[in-house]
């Protein structure tokens, strides 16, 4: 696991977007996992930047996202389908045909997460996955408790992470209360993961991963099985870890 500490959250973005680019630009047909939330957002603009100087292309790349909530059209503007559009997918010259964020609308719910599983698998596998963690220690919508063999599934979202999304609401009633994601084991069969990781909010989390033990109660945890991880985290992420 390699683990770079950067001071603040514009650092880890900065970081990450030279991390992401190195990528993109060396593999030939990219296969990107991607994440939501107000981790990433940095990264976003600054490859949107990197874009607009003709310092990246995403012509190659297909990208598969992490999670999406279940019940949420792909327009609200609360799903993730829209925040990537508006965040990314809008901006730089991705193929929308070679996206995919899970469908929360789909009737059958079951079928849509073996749909995402075979997409990833027909893709020859996820190259880069990015992730976020959540102050319970999640990735993904994987809660504690999470079987580290499990495949993109339906999960009931835990009252903490409800509680934690509900800023982006109008209400907490208004927040759903289920999620398509990836499994623990879809992730970690990515060849590559960068994990961001930014605030005190994040800090234990952050300490129980880096000092803890492998444990399906910190799902995270389980990124020290996997052979090629990198963490950037800023200093406030890092205050509870003791180093
Ligand atoms: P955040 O969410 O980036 O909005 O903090 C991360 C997560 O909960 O996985």
């Amino acid at each position: 696991m390699e683990i770079i500490k950067v001071k603040d959250y514009d650092a880890m973005s900065e970081a990450a977007c030279s991390f992401m680019v190195e990528r993109i630009n060396r593999i030939d047909h990219p296969v990107l996992g991607l994440a939501t939330g107000s981790t990433p957002e940095g990264l976003y603009k600054r490859l949107i930047e990197k874009y607009k100087l003709g310092e990246v292309s995403f012509k190659n790349v297909k990208s598969f996202n992490l999670d999406e909530y279940v019940g949420l059209d792909k327009n609200d503007p609360n799903s993730y389908y829209y925040f990537m559009k508006t965040k990314l997918f809008d901006h730089v010259d991705i193929f929308m045909d070679n996206v995919r964020v899970p469908n929360g609308t789909a009737d059958d719910l079951q079928q849509e997460c073996q749909e995402h599983e075979n997409a990833i698998r027909a893709a020859g596998g996820i190259d880069v996955q990015l992730l976020g963690i959540g102050a319970n220690g999640h990735i993904g919508f994987n809660e504690p408790g999470t079987p580290f063999t499990s495949r993109t599934h339906v999960v009931d979202l835990e009252e903490s992470t409800i509680k934690a999304n509900s800023r982006f609401f109008n209400s907490i009633e208004e927040v759903p209360t289920q999620a398509i994601s990836m499994g623990i084991e879809t992730i970690m069969n990515s060849k590559e993961i960068l994990l961001l990781v930014s605030g005190e909010s994040k800090a234990e989390a952050l300490a129980k991963l880096l000092n803890g033990e492998v444990t399906e109660e910190v799902p995270a945890s389980v990124l020290k099985n996997h052979p090629k991880v990198t963490i950037i985290a800023d200093e406030a992420a890092f205050s509870a870890a003791g180093n």
